[in-house]
């Protein structure tokens, strides 16, 4: 670490002493202008961290964090298309996927834009043949469902932003998801389709995942006992890079949609891993989500670092992280649409950030990554939100609303917000043993009671949150949010100087299982395993019916 990185965690420490016994109450006291201080806006998109427990000097030492950890430059190699993906050699370019020409976009010296748009055009086009009805099967019936087979990024993406934007399916096929390898799923999801009027899109950024090319063979032979061998193709897609291993699969290239080895899994869902999308919401809304992308990736390259929303959100996450030591973060999203976007935001975030060395391969000196989870409010408040008033733990929680309905229902549409902003007010607020006292007394509960009671009703508060509001749910609005959080982890990134691109964590597992597979059929020689795997595949061995 530079020593001039060393002062300025040095300077956020001396910050925390000044801040730690200090509570949300007394900063809202002694400040009404807070909420303008502490918040920031891109159009309709505002973001709140009003009820963090920062101040102005604290802001300013993590923005001088920032810089002094090149956050401009490194931001600007990653647009530039450098390769800083540093383990796999790589350039991170999904900006490009939903840059336009004069953006200027180049990989190896070519402008990205030559493969982009015709590539985008062919699966959106594709797309809308297939909602119209203008591509069928091959006896001429046009497709009723679509199932996308992937995991992971050729998974979370799609299926969050299809649920997210299920008001926009208008007359496309339905589109479901097959992921995990448990055969149940592929056999629950299709439990009620027609084969003949099912299309499948086997979605795999490498097209050599063990789970996804499983669940493809079976899908294959799913088609087959309703249509002929050689009417199956037909029904059969690939989105891929991998263009060899599609081919192989017997895929024709015609249905064959390709992206490319700088869009990582995670951050493809502006590639042809989107076109479950497409196929859900047409081109033309398609489009304006990538539009909404953009206008985030904009807003990011150019916004000054003061007032640049993906920062603000990383910094923010910094101070809990990293100073304030808590190793976890709520996302909740005050919209049943976005009911898989913490999942989505879950493997963007952890996978990228979940690392212990740093790009030069030393031990991190900073906590890195935190534990990302939630589920919508307010289905969260009546489950885990005890735990987040009351419990041990400080967990920080980023709420996410929009400030109209997503159905007719708008009186529901106020009960949602108001909720929301009463779980950011009670989390930072809290309620004192003062307060409770004299509520149960105005109330002519017993003394007894009242002493009895008082700690189990007392709110500690001082909890952080920040609230994310925008205008609605749209295509647009989506892929801004999305933008914002991808920039988010790549400026944490860049903090805590890992390279935010790779996955190698994930790697032992694939090789322990394909090792271990073999050894699950009867019979199998177990006696070089370890006592606890050969424990358990006895006992499974001896379960199996
Ligand atoms: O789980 C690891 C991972 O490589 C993810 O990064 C990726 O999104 C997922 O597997 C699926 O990979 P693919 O798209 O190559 O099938």
């Amino acid at each position: 670490m530079t020593n001039q990185l060393t002062n300025n965690w040095a300077a956020l420490e001396q910050d925390w002493v000044r801040l730690e016994s200090a509570h949300l109450r007394e900063l809202f006291n002694d400040n009404p202008k807070r909420f303008a201080q502490f918040s920031a806006s891109q159009d309709d998109l505002t973001i709140d961290f009003s009820k963090e427990r920062i101040d102005s000097k604290a802001l300013e030492n993590l923005l001088a964090l920032a810089e002094a950890a090149g956050l401009e430059s490194k931001r600007d190699a990653m647009f530039a298309g450098e390769r800083i993906n540093n383990t796999e050699d790589r350039a991170v370019l999904h900006t490009a996927l939903r840059g336009e020409r004069n953006d200027g976009f180049q990989v190896n010296g070519e402008a990205t834009a030559n493969i982009v748009e015709p590539e985008l055009e062919r699966f959106l086009s594709f797309a809308d043949q297939v909602r119209s009805g203008k591509y069928t099967n091959a006896q001429g019936q046009a497709f009723t469902d679509v199932v996308n087979i992937g995991i992971g990024g050729s998974d979370l993406g799609p299926v969050m932003a299809v649920r997210a934007l299920s008001e926009y399916r208008d007359n496309g096929p339905k589109v479901h998801f097959v992921s995990n390898v448990d055969g149940a799923h592929l056999r629950d999801v299709t439990k009620d389709l027609d084969p003949a009027t099912t299309l499948i899109l086997v979605a795999s950024k490498t097209f050599t995942t063990q789970e996804t090319m499983a669940n493809a063979q079976a899908a294959r032979i799913w088609l087959a006992t309703k249509l002929s061998e050689q009417d199956v193709g037909a029904n059969v897609a690939a989105l891929s890079t991998n263009l060899e291993a599609t081919q192989q699969f017997g895929i024709a290239n015609e249905r064959v949609f390709g992206f490319w080895d700088w869009v990582g899994g995670r951050y493809s869902l502006s590639s042809a891993i989107g076109l479950s999308i497409a196929l859900a919401i047409g081109a033309e809304n398609f489009r304006a989500f990538l539009s909404g992308l953009r206008d985030m990736d904009q807003h990011f390259k150019r916004a000054p670092l003061a007032q640049n929303l993906p920062v603000l959100l990383a910094l923010v996450g910094i101070w809990r992280r990293n100073i304030m030591a808590c190793s976890t973060v709520a996302l909740i999203p005050y919209d049943q649409r976005l009911e898989r976007f913490p999942a989505y935001v879950q493997q963007m975030d952890m996978e990228s950030n979940g690392k212990q060395v740093d790009i030069n391969g030393d031990l991190v000196e900073q906590a890195t990554g935190p534990i990302i989870w939630g589920e919508p409010g307010t289905n969260a408040q009546h489950s885990f939100f005890q735990l987040l008033h009351q419990g041990t733990d400080i967990v920080p929680v980023d709420f996410i609303l929009s400030a109209n309905a997503g159905s007719d229902l708008h009186t529901q549409h106020n009960i949602l917000a108001a909720n929301c902003l009463a779980q950011s007010e009670a989390l930072a607020f809290g309620k004192t043993a003062d307060e409770v006292r004299s509520e149960m007394q105005a109330q002519n509960q017993a003394p007894e009671k009242i002493d009895k009671l008082v700690p189990h009703r007392t709110f500690p508060g001082n909890r952080p949150s920040t609230s994310i509001i925008h205008k609605e749910l749209s295509p647009y609005s989506l892929g801004r949010l999305i933008a914002l959080f991808e920039h988010k982890v790549f400026v944490q990134g860049v903090i805590w100087g890992v390279n935010s691109f790779d996955q190698w964590g994930v790697e032992l597992g694939k090789v322990l299982a394909n090792q271990i597979a073999p050894l699950l059929d009867k019979g199998a020689d177990l006696s070089d395993l370890n006592a606890s795997t050969r424990g358990l595949i006895e006992r499974i061995n001896a379960l199996q019916k």
